[in-house]
């Protein structure tokens, strides 16, 4: 049997992941033996492979598109934000000693790792911005209580399919100013895109009006450099573009501290992980 533990990120279409190489960083810089692996599977597929692999010893997974809704059901506890939020992005296995069958702990923390980005890492004012949210899957679930929590003066959200998007406000609108894409009003001062658009190269529909010179404009999606969303961006005159590595690194870093009890330094890593050449 496997006497290092053993951990990995599972989702669809990894092939660009670099959650190995983070946790490996983190691993190494807190003096921990852990082995972290890619669990790359397709929905069918997702709750037998999350079974296989914690019944064959492994401690936790990183959880991402597009299993972060169905992940949820297969925790047997949640912690108040996964609960809150209804999407995972972290599973732990359970220590309760007399239990036969493996009660998994759900997380998320990709709403903690978004806001530590922006606030921590880039210095950026979240209280009294004006937020326009694009998408409403698991990724978006995520980041909106988090989000209204920081003091947002208005938090909007668009998705191609409008039914999504009006349930997820009327989900959250105990917890702030939450609002479906009904409502309009100028250039935002913040855009984060929370679709997983940008994994094909696509782009979300965006009115035009809702990017401005001011405008920062930040994609949950990270790649090499570029995303088509801030491609899109730069094209609409926005003052700023980001993609997700920053929030990338923020969530592992959470995830990280629920497994082993340490929470890693992340600056090191933002900095080996940086684009060499970033515009
Ligand atoms: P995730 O866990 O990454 O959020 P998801 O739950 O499958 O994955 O959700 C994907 C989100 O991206 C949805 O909001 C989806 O819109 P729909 O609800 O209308 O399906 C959105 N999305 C995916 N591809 C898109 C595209 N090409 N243009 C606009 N929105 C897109």
């Amino acid at each position: 049997m496997n006497s290092i533990d053993r951990y990995a990120v599972i989702g669809h279409g990894l092939g660009h992941s670099r959650s190995p190489q983070i946790h490996s960083l983190f691993a190494q810089s807190t003096g921990q033996s852990m082995q972290y692996g890619l669990i790359d599977v397709p929905t069918a597929g997702f709750a037998a492979a999350v079974h296989d692999f914690f019944a064959g010893g492994g401690r936790g997974l990183n959880v991402t598109v597009p299993h972060k809704e169905t992940g949820l059901a297969l925790a047997a506890r949640l912690t108040p934000r996964a609960r809150r939020a209804g999407a995972v992005n972290t599973l732990a296995a359970g220590t309760d000693a007399n239990a036969d069958a493996i009660a998994l702990l759900g997380d998320n923390t990709d709403g903690a790792g978004l806001v530590r980005d922006l606030t921590v890492n880039l210095g950026y004012a979240l209280t009294g911005a004006r937020l326009l949210l694009l998408g409403a899957g698991g990724a978006a679930r995520g980041v909106i209580a988090p989000l209204l929590q920081s003091g947002v003066a208005e938090l909007q959200i668009q998705n191609r399919n409008p039914a999504r998007a009006r349930q997820l406000a009327q989900e959250f609108a105990d917890l702030g100013p939450i609002s479906d894409g009904s409502a309009s009003g100028g250039a935002f001062d913040l855009i984060i895109n929370a679709t997983s658009a940008s994994l094909r190269g696509e782009v979300p529909a965006v009115p035009a009006q809702a990017c401005g010179p001011r405008t920062l404009c930040y994609d949950l999606a990270y790649g090499a450099g570029e995303t088509a969303f801030t491609r899109w961006a730069r094209a609409a005159g926005a003052a700023g573009t980001l993609t997700g590595l920053g929030m990338l690194v923020e969530q592992a870093a959470e995830s990280f501290l629920l497994w082993r009890g340490v929470r890693p330094d992340t600056a090191p890593v933002l900095a080996a992980l940086a684009p060499s050449a970033s515009p």
